[in-house]
């Protein structure tokens, strides 16, 4: 039987794919950052761990305690959307903590046992922002773009011994946490002077032609986690998979983004 370990498993997409692979007769050591009962079915097959991944000795703590897993699944990740003007300074490096080197960290401690074993993969979760520049998501897109060049690269030194890096870039998901789980409200990165740019926008993001679900998601994992071909990208959900195909690429790339929610957010914040 094997085992995953899935980071941010209290909301979203992590909680889907955690359930996915539960009723593919995984393992899932599903971490959180406050463990909370009740979200996963109740199960030996189940293990509910705290985990920060900002911090170093949550992350030695976590893994200690997980024991041998076949498959990483760096999920966790915050948002952030607005003028990169006026955004802080604090909150681009908070973004790149969580996305980029809370990323990094996790896959750094989960290397050694999977060379060893000479098997594992590690599903490394991004955005569609990777594929298609949106505006007003520059801090949040670099702390993801990272993620891309660093997964890519590392596939290849991975590769000598036997153990897989993977990239899942999911679209928008309207039913997340995701647009919550920021610190500061997206109108406060909202300059008066950015006002009638960033208005349509928003407005044009409001109705999305083609969504992801968070079942999406969790497919597209477990397509990265048990595929065998040296792919690196795994696009998810309907507007991923028709950005990554070039279909309508402007169109289609920004209603695939977080902007959305992020924009329903703003909507919601200036009323
Ligand atoms: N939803 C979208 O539209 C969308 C689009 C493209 C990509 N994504 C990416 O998909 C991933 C999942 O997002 P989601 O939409 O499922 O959002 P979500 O519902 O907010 O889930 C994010 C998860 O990450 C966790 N998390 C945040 N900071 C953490 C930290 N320092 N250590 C450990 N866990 C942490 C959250 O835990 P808490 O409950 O403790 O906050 C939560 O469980 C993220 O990487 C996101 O960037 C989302």
């Amino acid at each position: 039987m094997k085992t995953v370990l899935i980071t941010g498993c209290s909301s979203g997409y992590g909680l889907e794919t955690a359930r996915h692979f539960h009723g593919q007769g995984w393992t899932v050591i599903a971490t959180m950052r406050s463990p909370r009962d009740g979200l996963l079915p109740a199960s030996d097959r189940i293990r509910v761990l705290p985990l920060d991944v900002t911090k170093p000795d949550s992350i030695t703590a976590a893994l200690e305690a997980a024991g041998p897993i076949d498959v990483l699944v760096n999920n966790a990740g915050i948002g952030g959307v607005g003028a990169f003007e006026a955004t802080p300074m604090s909150h681009v490096r908070k973004l790149f903590e969580t996305n980029t080197f809370g990323v990094m960290a996790m896959t750094q401690a989960a290397i050694p046992q999977m060379r060893a074993r000479r098997s594992g993969v590690i599903v490394n979760v991004t955005s569609t922002v990777t594929l298609a520049a949106m505006p007003l998501a520059a801090a949040y897109t670099a702390s993801k773009q990272a993620i891309q060049g660093f997964t890519g690269s590392l596939a290849h030194e991975l590769n000598a011994f036997g153990v897989r890096a993977r990239l899942v870039e999911p679209g928008y998901a309207p039913t997340t946490r995701f647009a919550d789980n920021t610190d500061i409200p997206v109108m406060d990165l909202i300059p008066e002077a950015y006002a009638d740019f960033a208005r349509p926008i928003f407005a044009a993001f409001a109705n999305p032609p083609l969504i992801t679900r968070e079942s999406d998601v969790a497919e597209a994992v477990w397509l990265a986690a048990n595929d065998t071909s040296d792919r690196l990208h795994y696009p998810a959900g309907a507007d991923a998979v028709a950005l990554a195909q070039g279909r309508s690429a402007r169109g289609v790339g920004w209603s695939a983004s977080v902007f959305f929610a992020l924009g329903n957010g703003w909507a919601r914040d200036a009323r």
